[in-house]
């Protein structure tokens, strides 16, 4: 019999016990300045940001919603242009596509659990104006054939890449390949601020214009208000904190990388599991595994061992996949889709786990199989 252990899906104190010093030293210089909306931090923050991902704009905003939304902003969609998003995502990602004024198309997913190149192939229609790949747990699609087809038929890509910051296809970080990337600094993502909190990247000096102007009032640096806009900017004592996290990070996507790894190695032969991508499987990806989402046959039982063993799972999405939100008006089918929500879920995974965590969950998984 196993020791039991206790091990939280997302252990927050823990995460925030690793820098707390600093993290209070620095919300405690900034609160002493009263410095809170737009201030130094967020500047710093901005400027080392887009260092990190070598882009030339970042520009923090109120969330990672908002920061899909503002780019699609600057989209021009009109009412019925198509927006193709894969269906194994957040509600937010089609959210933004409709208060930008277009139609979300949900389209099916492959076993990597990111967009189908051909499903989106089959959703084309003469009304489609751009495609949202959705960077999802911490790995960037294989692009190629994406922008093979928004090439031919002249769409933008405005990726969602709030779960990927850092992780790269072929070389070229998740946010990169189209008008803009979205981040997300939720709590319990790879770069996590103590809040919402947000950004855009990206190459495009219009649209950073664009958006630096959409999330401040629509106003220019002059004061004069060019567009209609919101209030949706970083908080500069998130941004202190974002410093500090930043500095770590690639610490932290190792730490994530090497417990992918060793899930990998312990679970790679249990035949009723299917397992993301391995972090050395591909040349052409780098993923920094903001989640390990497995497929699982009999899932709510296993789910149910883990729990009585102390090890916390979750269903992305409370379990549903967007095109299921009848009442937002989807009625569709996509069958990969459909048959890994019935089997997905994601396992711990966060820089608070030590190796032999990892290691209790995959006895816990092996013993629940072999029983
Ligand atoms: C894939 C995806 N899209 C969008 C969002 C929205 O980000 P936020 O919660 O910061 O608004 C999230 C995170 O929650 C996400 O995981």
């Amino acid at each position: 019999m196993l020791a039991k252990r206790e091990i939280p899906f997302f252990n927050y104190p823990a995460v925030f016990a690793a820098d707390s010093e600093e993290i209070m030293a620095s919300i405690g210089a900034v609160l002493a300045r009263g410095a809170y909306i737009m201030q130094a931090e967020l500047t710093d923050f901005e400027t080392q940001l887009a260092d990190y991902v070598g882009l030339k704009h970042v520009i923090g905003v109120g969330d990672g919603t908002m920061a899909i939304l503002l780019p699609l902003l600057t989209c021009d969609l009109r009412p019925g242009d198509e927006v193709i998003l894969p269906s194994h995502t957040f509600v937010a990602s089609a959210a933004a596509i409709h208060h930008a004024g277009g139609t979300p198309v949900p389209v099916d997913c492959r076993a990597d659990h990111l967009i189908d190149a051909d499903s989106v192939r089959a959703a084309l229609t003469d009304k489609t104006r751009g495609i949202m790949p959705v960077q999802l747990n911490g790995r960037t699609a294989a692009m190629d054939p994406i922008l093979e087809l928004a090439e031919q038929r002249n769409l933008f890509i405005v990726e969602d890449s709030c779960q990927a910051l850092g992780s790269t296809y072929k070389e070229r970080p998740a946010g990169s390949f189209g008008v803009a990337g979205a981040i997300s600094f939720y709590p319990s993502k790879t770069l996590g601020c103590l809040g919402d909190g947000g950004a855009v990247i990206t190459d495009d000096d219009a649209v950073a214009d664009a958006v630096r102007s959409l999330r401040d009032h629509g106003r220019e640096a002059s004061g004069e208000v060019s567009r209609w806009g919101f209030n949706t900017r970083l908080d500069n004592v998130q941004a202190a904190v974002l410093n500090i996290k930043l500095k770590s990070y690639d610490k932290s996507i190792s730490h994530r990388r090497r417990l992918a790894g060793i899930y990998e190695e312990r679970l790679a032969e249990v035949e009723q599991l299917l397992l993301p991508p391995g972090p050395e499987s591909s040349a052409d990806h780098f993923d920094i595994y903001q989640n390990y989402e497995i497929e699982a046959e009999s899932r709510d039982l296993l789910r149910q061992h883990l729990a009585e063993n102390g090890v916390h799972t979750i269903l992305q999405w409370g379990g549903m996949a967007v095109h299921q939100f009848s009442r937002l008006g989807f009625d569709q089918t996509l069958p990969y889709t459909e048959r890994m929500v019935d089997r997905f879920m994601l396992l711990p995974m966060n820089t608070s786990l030590s190796d032999d965590d990892i290691h209790y969950i995959c006895d816990q998984i092996v013993a629940f199989y072999e029983s």
